[in-house]
């Protein structure tokens, strides 16, 4: 698996979660942005299925220790098994570790071509190739690879700032809404709040990944926004509350993922934000069900940090997210 270079500390936690759902035996480590996985059953269509921060994944072929023990190695013919005489192929390189292998490998990427074309009959096609090969350069040691790319982060960027039906500045963009759901453990079928809903950038993320989103927001006009975008996913199991999410109406759920007010964009209507994060805090343990998680998002200068210590509650993961220079996220992940 290769993650986006972004936020790397996120890009693990958000596949580390996704992992731990699939109800197996499953082992991980991580080289930088390349996670290895060990698993009975393949887990790879899952993953590219929900991760937003994972670029592509796939089977590793073959691993060496060098680029030159790579290409000289005796088995590398027999590596190409599962590439059919009569499609197309492409091979690319990802360097992880420029320090150390500090000039582009066309040799390598040369002779596994041939190696490819010789073996199996198969054409190259840089645009649309049947097949990928992916060769991965870390300090580690080099590994081939038969990856696919990520659709969901091709489906995310559809659903980016301003190519949704309705967009506010406050809306919390595609990548960031999946990867929070992600960390709450969000399955199909779950009933997921946020309290904060807005224009339903999270709503729409719990939606798409087959959950039910229930959003409540004080703000008429953007809960109109919100049900616009909410048509898009041409589902209709979602429900729509005008409501102050101090006074959280007593339902279930099975998950809880927010962003509530701060920064310029959303009014809080005169309430201190961190008050509204106390006030969820306080409601989350009767709202959720046992075992419920809850992923939120606040401003690095809130200091939610002491007000979790304050609760008695230790989070699952706390990740920061620098947005501009005047403003870094803080992502929590807390289980009820
Ligand atoms: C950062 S925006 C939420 C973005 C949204 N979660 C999304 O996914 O696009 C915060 C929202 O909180 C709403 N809000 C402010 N105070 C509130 C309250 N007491 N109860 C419910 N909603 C409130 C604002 O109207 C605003 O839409």
């Amino acid at each position: 698996m290769l993650v986006s270079g972004e936020n790397v500390e996120l890009a693990h936690a958000e596949i580390s979660a996704l992992v731990s759902a699939l109800a197996e035996n499953v082992t991980m480590s991580w080289l930088g942005r390349l996670g290895v996985i060990h698993s009975i059953s393949d887990p790879v269509p899952f993953l590219l299925n929900r991760a937003a921060l994972l670029k592509e994944a796939g089977e590793i072929l073959l691993r060496s220790d060098s680029l030159g023990s790579l290409i000289s190695h005796e088995t590398l013919g027999q590596t190409w098994e599962t590439i059919e005489s009569d499609s197309s192929f492409c091979v690319r390189v990802c360097n992880l570790a420029r320090e150390k292998h500090n000039e582009f490998p066309e040799r390598a990427v040369r002779r596994l071509g041939e190696s490819i074309r010789k073996t199996t009959g198969a054409h190259v096609s840089m645009n649309a190739p049947d097949v990928r090969i992916l060769l991965i350069l870390t300090s580690e040691g080099v590994f081939v690879c038969r990856s696919a790319e990520s659709e969901t982060r091709h489906l995310l960027r559809k659903r980016g700032p301003g190519r949704m039906r309705f967009h506010h500045p406050s809306m919390m963009n595609a990548f960031l809404a999946r990867t929070m759901c992600n960390l709450a453990g969000v399955m199909p079928h779950d009933i997921v709040l946020d309290p904060f809903c807005g224009g339903g950038g999270i709503l729409s993320e719990i939606l798409s990944i087959g959950a039910k989103p229930v959003g409540i927001d004080l703000s008429w006009p953007l809960l109109t926004g919100a049900s616009a975008n909410l048509e898009d996913c041409q589902r209709s199991d979602y429900c729509l509350v005008q409501g102050d999410a101090r006074f959280l109406p007593l339902c279930k759920c099975d998950c809880i993922v927010t962003d509530p007010p701060y920064g310029r964009s959303s009014s809080t209507r005169g309430t201190e934000s961190i008050k509204l994060v106390k006030s969820l805090l306080e409601q989350a343990g009767g709202i959720l069900q046992e075992g419920g998680r809850m992923c939120i998002c606040a401003s690095s200068k809130m200091n939610v940090p002491q007000l979790i210590g304050l609760l008695g509650i230790i989070p699952k993961a706390q990740i920061l997210v620098p947005v501009h220079g005047g403003l870094t996220r803080e992502i929590f992940v807390l289980a009820f």
